[in-house]
């Protein structure tokens, strides 16, 4: 009986819902904040992680795919579309499933990650691997959609925003007011502006003080925001934010200038630094995208840009269990052993 409810439930009086929608979900949110203990001692501040990998599909998405499932099916859409680099499509699938729908996947080929694959598949979406890359796979998206029967749960389609917007809620409920800085991932934008939508609206109706400074990282190899420029083949190591053109661009430039924040960009090697300290030194095992936000934030203490003292809100968006690939590469091959006490003793330097 004291079960999360999921964020539709827990949030319904802030969110387009009325009593007789049919309210689709997995039990979505309730995700844990977690202090940062290193992360915290380096930057001087107290660093919190907010774990979107807890959620039911492994990533923020299932926050806003409960609103788009949900709304489709007030509305009778018997199927559902989104071009995805992976995470989408695995939750778009899963709350598919929950709502009885076809759903259909259009995914940049080559470029997702197995983990994500493996859901759309086990969940029976109809995949199409895209000779493209994520920006291909959105414009096929959207001309579908608008041509045949059958509906777009991409972070364009507003509803999503709405379902996103609870995680900074949460956060606010559980801090008591809102963070000085949040850090996030960039990729096609749709979640530092659903975060921005939550922090305002809270402010708004005085349940916070204050809003964050918003801060984005984009992957160096793919940062339009950045460049000021569309990036035509984008490339990074993390492939959930390998987008060279994001929907919610200008909503990002306005979370970004209306907080006082910013949108920088982190290479891969310090992506990479930063999902093996967030693993080996706070215990929270992270997909690659994920740890831009930690690399962003190391990045800008160390140019000096992180006034110690503050409280800073990093989020994690996805499950590093989506992609293995990155933990097992590079490490030790662990070694065999006999069924042998003083041998394994003697391997684990114990003896
Ligand atoms: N982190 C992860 C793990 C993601 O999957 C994504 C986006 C982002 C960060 C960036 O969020 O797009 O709202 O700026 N993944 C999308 C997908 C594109 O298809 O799963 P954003």
């Amino acid at each position: 009986t004291h079960q999360w409810r999921g964020i539709i439930e827990e949030y319904r009086d802030r969110l387009p819902v009325s009593d007789s929608t049919p309210v689709v979900t997995l039990r979505e949110g309730g995700t844990p904040l977690v202090p940062a203990q290193v992360l915290s001692e380096r930057t001087g501040c107290e660093v919190h992680l907010k774990v979107e990998g807890a959620n039911p599909t492994g990533s923020f998405k299932d926050r806003g795919m409960t609103m788009a499932i949900t709304r489709a099916k007030e509305e009778g859409a018997q199927a559902v579309i989104c071009a995805s680099t992976g995470n989408t499509s695995a939750s778009a699938a899963a709350y598919a499933v929950r709502a009885g729908m076809v759903c259909a996947v259009l995914v940049p080929q080559g470029k997702i990650a197995l983990g994500k694959m493996g859901q759309a598949l086990v969940h029976g979406a109809k995949i199409l691997q895209v000779d493209g890359n994520f920006d291909d796979c959105l414009t096929l998206a959207r001309g579908l959609s608008d041509n045949y029967p059958v509906a777009l749960v991409n972070s364009v389609n507003p509803v999503r925003i709405e379902g996103q917007k609870t995680a900074a809620f949460e956060i606010v409920d559980m801090l008591g007011d809102a963070p000085d800085i949040h850090v996030l991932p960039v990729g096609n934008a749709g979640n530092i502006t659903a975060y921005w939508k939550g922090y305002t609206e809270y402010a708004a109706d005085g349940v916070a003080t204050r809003t964050p400074r918003m801060w984005g990282f984009q992957a160096s190899g793919s940062a339009p925001i950045v460049r000021g420029e569309v990036v035509k083949d984008p490339s990074t190591i993390a492939t959930a934010i390998r987008i060279g053109n994001p929907a919610s661009w200008q909503y990002a430039l306005a979370a970004r200038d209306e907080s006082g924040g910013a949108i920088d960009e982190v290479t891969d090697r310090e992506i990479l630094r930063a999902y093996r300290l967030l693993a080996a030194q706070e215990g929270v095992f992270v997909e690659p995208a994920s740890a831009a936000s930690v690399a962003g934030l190391l990045k800008a203490a160390e140019q000096g840009k992180v006034d110690p003292g503050q409280r800073i809100v990093c989020t994690v968006t996805g499950n590093g269990l989506k992609d293995p690939d990155w933990a097992v590469a590079g490490a030790p091959q662990p070694v065999t052993v006999p069924v042998d006490a003083a041998a394994a003793a003697e391997r684990l330097g114990l003896a």
